[in-house]
């Protein structure tokens, strides 16, 4: 049996032409969704994401702002900016591009974003409000995940999903929102004894931890659903996920490349997130 291909780009291109629609229709009662980008400091790889970030927004309509600062900003300074982005009408989401600089506490850089402007869902309010299952922004590569596991037609209530990884921003908000869609799951981790007795059992898989072949053939049960968020490079230099792919793709049901799974999803999410924080005004 091979995988079917879950094409996270044509997902990704079928969600950001939806965007860009419901963002015209915002337009003509006088809102332009728009996000607000911080990068500080030089970091090579942030420079890259917040470039596709921006571009994102300006094909999807959106109005999107760059905010760029020397890696001495003081994190005085930059709780300035947040505030400031908080009181500003023009802006309906605040992005902190993470890692700040080692001076800058960056818990308490998120803590000061409004949580009616999260869109990244970092906040610990729409951590809160995932875990109640009240209305708040769910983190973008977690909420992209499920909009890839919804594109194969898989009805996630009772099915048993695995989730591999326990970050804050990944692994944790990824297993609730599998419970939210009625999952039942397991989460594992670096202290998990026997991963495959784990993995051998679940319909769902999701693959988080950032080390490649974490997630062999043999662990995975015939049909199963494999999710890869990691991104690494193998011993060639070419980027890789978590997970065995030219293995696992031969007893997977639907198996997410890397490149094009995930990674286009998480940007995607970012100019939902966005824009449904705009339609709240009108709602
Ligand atoms: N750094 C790497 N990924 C992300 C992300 O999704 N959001 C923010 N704010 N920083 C990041």
């Amino acid at each position: 049996m091979t995988a079917q291909i879950i094409d996270g780009n044509a997902v990704a291109k079928q969600l950001r032409t939806e965007v860009a629609q419901r963002t015209a229709a915002l337009k003509t009662k006088g809102i332009t969704p728009g996000l607000a980008v911080i990068l500080v400091g030089e970091d090579p790889a942030s420079k890259v994401y917040v470039g596709k970030k921006v571009q994102a927004c300006e094909e999807a309509g959106l109005h999107s702002v760059l905010e760029r600062y020397e890696a001495d900003l003081t994190e005085a300074a930059l709780l300035a900016r947040v505030e400031a982005l908080n009181q500003d009408p023009s802006i309906h989401g605040i992005l902190v591009q993470l890692p700040l600089p080692a001076h800058i506490d960056a818990h308490k850089v998120i803590e000061s974003i409004s949580p009616a402007k999260d869109v990244d869902g970092f906040h610990v309010a729409s951590a809160g409000a995932l875990m109640t299952g009240t209305p708040g922004f769910w983190s973008c590569t977690p909420y992209g995940c499920i909009k890839l596991l919804e594109s194969t037609g898989m009805d996630l209530r009772g099915k048993h999903a695995v989730v591999i990884g326990r970050s804050n921003n990944v692994g944790k908000p990824m297993a609730l929102m599998l419970l939210q869609k009625n999952a039942t799951v397991t989460i594992c981790h670096s202290a998990t004894q026997n991963l495959k007795a784990h993995t051998l059992q679940a319909d769902v898989i999701v693959a988080a931890v950032g080390r490649r072949d974490t997630l062999t053939a043999d662990m995975v049960k015939p049909g199963a659903v494999v999710i890869d968020v990691g991104m690494n490079r193998n011993d060639q230099g070419k980027l890789c996920g978590d997970v065995d792919f030219a293995n696992v793709k031969e007893v997977a049901g639907w198996i997410t490349p890397v490149p094009g799974g995930v990674g286009p999803m998480t940007v995607t999410m970012l100019l939902v997130n966005t824009l449904e924080a705009a339609e709240r005004l009108v709602a």
